[in-house]
């Protein structure tokens, strides 16, 4: 008989989104550049975004997907003891969107820090969160990732304005003792990757320590593409390796949501099948890190995504960075 080690995981307890009150569609920015509806869905699948208005910032988001999501997992501000948010536009330099969203929480223990790993950041603050959780040193974690990336769109740039969106998502993720088994709820394995010889592929020019602005977003956008269609699937077969699963045994593909064409060459690659990938480009544009905990909020409400299912999440953004998780839901 197999003896099986009992084994930490990071199982999630509650999921939440938020967007802002502004549906901008592409017919309405067609009065401001020069592009159009069909360039705009035809080249990337997006239909419309949502624009932050006044009021609104990342920490507001990232509250109110915070607070959907602790409510559908149970918990209140005692219960939390890690909050990460990932995000590269944040209210202020300094402090972090997270301990904002920490006090707003009226979350009075443990540590709240933001992560910047562009639109990879809320895999990176899944797998960071994870490592927290199974060494045992902290219970409940709020993992965020909330983004006002129209704060740092160059308007006048229709190569990059047309594809992006504001929102935020969130999990609540808990450490439960599991069987250490591929059957176990929670995080079964993730991958992240960083490769810092590309920044001048997808950055933004200018931040506090160069110009002292925010910056607009500046990217080659085929250069991006190529990237992500030839490196993104590594992590995904790494992060099968690491268990022993396939794709056979997924039931549910939720990759970063930049590009229709990306998702589906990535998910053609591994052989996914089209109805068991989840997108939402159409509806939210790309919201970096906000794209993934969007889509699964989404996916949990419609049904799709239920207890016990397998999920692979997966992303790229500037740097680059890149990374996979496997999640048993
Ligand atoms: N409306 C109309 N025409 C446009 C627009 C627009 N919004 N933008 C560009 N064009 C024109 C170009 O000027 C070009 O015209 P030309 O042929 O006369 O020179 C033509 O459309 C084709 O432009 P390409 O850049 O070749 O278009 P492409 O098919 O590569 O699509 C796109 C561009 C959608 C940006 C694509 O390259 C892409 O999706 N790349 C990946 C981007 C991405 O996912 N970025 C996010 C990464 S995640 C992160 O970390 C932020």
């Amino acid at each position: 008989m197999t003896q099986q080690t009992r084994k930490l995981r990071s199982v999630v307890k509650g999921v939440g989104s938020a967007l802002p009150r502004r549906c901008v569609t592409n017919r309405e920015l067609e009065s401001q550049v020069d592009t159009s509806d069909a360039w705009i869905v035809q080249r990337t699948g997006i239909t419309q975004r949502y624009i932050a208005g006044e009021g609104e910032t990342t920490a507001s988001l990232g509250t109110e997907a915070a607070r959907m999501a602790m409510a559908r997992a149970g918990c209140g501000p005692e219960d939390i003891d890690l909050i990460i948010c990932a995000t590269s536009t944040p209210d202020l330099t300094f402090p972090s969107v997270a301990t904002m969203i920490q006090a707003e929480l009226g979350v009075r223990g443990g540590v709240a820090f933001d992560l910047q790993a562009v639109c990879a950041g809320f895999v990176f603050a899944v797998a960071t969160a994870d490592k927290f959780l199974i060494s045992g040193s902290h219970k409940r974690a709020l993992v965020i990732g909330a983004e006002t990336f129209s704060r740092i769109l160059d308007w006048k740039d229709r190569t990059t304005c047309v594809l992006f969106g504001d929102g935020a998502g969130a999990l609540v993720l808990e450490a439960q003792e599991g069987e250490g088994t591929n059957a176990d709820r929670g995080v079964l394995a993730a991958r992240l990757r960083s490769d810092g010889r590309y920044k001048s592929k997808l950055y933004v020019d200018g931040g506090p320590s160069t110009t002292g602005t925010a910056g607009c977003v500046r990217m080659e956008g085929k250069e991006v593409f190529r990237f992500a269609v030839g490196h993104v699937t590594d992590v995904m077969v790494d992060s099968f390796a690491d268990t022993g699963l396939t794709v056979e045994d997924l039931n549910w593909f939720v990759p970063h949501q930049a590009n229709q064409r990306i998702i589906d060459a990535s998910a053609q690659k591994l052989g996914i099948a089209p109805q068991k990938v989840v997108k939402t480009v159409q509806l939210h544009g790309n919201t970096s890190a906000a794209s993934i905990p969007l889509a699964l909020n989404v996916a949990c409400e419609d049904g799709r995504i239920k207890p016990g299912d397998l999920v692979m999440i997966e992303a790229i953004g500037g740097g680059f960075t890149w990374g996979a998780a496997l999640i048993r839901w």
